[in-house]
């Protein structure tokens, strides 16, 4: 039997990262295998693609199409090499960002043609859509601030998403919303403005009532 696939959306900041984690752990308490991963990356190519797409590391600034189409080829590397593999050996895969970050981001803050984008996942993920994937909903400034926090150690620099306006984001975010409406079955809205720990008590509530 097929394993469980999870992904994890939302804006900058809201804790995508810090959930996923915590959520491994729980799952793998119950003596589940479970293998987390992100996007873009995940694979050796996944990886060098991440590079170029959050730092203009080509050394020349991305167009909207590249970027696109680089996305889904690093999801393509992605589902072939570790996803389908491990959700094939009935384990569960947890991923950090996923088709709908394509949809969010180059869909409803760029503008590119939904039915298209739609498309072009479904090629990377031949088909294989998340069992479960939950939105983790915050304040667009919120998230930054909390971001913020994080660079305050000199950790990392800003990349090429996060030095787009406040009104890009506005749209990433509302545009998850849309989506959620769109497959509500798949989808579930959590609130992310709350402490670590309820955020994660409100996962995993969800996680065991729909995919468990
Ligand atoms: N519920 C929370 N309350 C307060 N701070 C939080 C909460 N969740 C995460 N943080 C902190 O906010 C920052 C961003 O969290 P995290 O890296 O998990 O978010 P993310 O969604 O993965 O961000 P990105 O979009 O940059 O990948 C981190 O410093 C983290 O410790
Ligand atoms: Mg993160």
């Amino acid at each position: 039997m097929s394993g469980k696939f999870i992904t994890f959306e939302g804006p900058e900041g809201c804790g995508k990262s810090t959930q996923i984690k915590l959520l491994a752990e729980k799952i793998g308490v119950q003596g589940i295998k479970v293998a987390c991963t992100r996007e873009p990356g995940g694979t050796a190519t996944g990886e060098a693609i991440r590079n170029i797409l959050q730092h203009d590391a080509a050394g020349e600034p991305l167009g909207e199409r590249a970027e696109l189409l680089l996305f889904a080829a690093s999801r393509a590397q992605l589902m072939d090499q570790v996803v389908l593999p491990i959700l094939g050996r009935g384990e569960w895969v947890l991923c950090d960002r996923f088709i709908d970050s394509t949809m969010a981001y180059q869909g409803f803050a760029r503008g590119m043609d939904i039915a298209m984008l739609d498309y072009i996942n479904d090629v990377a993920i031949n088909s294989r859509k998340p069992d479960l994937t939950l939105l983790l909903d915050l304040d667009v400034e919120k998230g930054f601030h909390r971001l913020k926090e994080r660079y305050s150690g000199g950790n990392g620099t800003h990349d090429r998403f996060e030095r787009e306006s406040h009104d890009f984001h506005q749209r990433v975010r509302d545009g998850y919303h849309q989506l959620a409406q769109r497959e509500p079955e798949r989808f579930r809205i959590i609130d992310a403005d709350q402490a670590i720990d309820e955020v994660a008590s409100n996962v995993w509530d969800v996680v065991k009532e729909a995919v468990l």
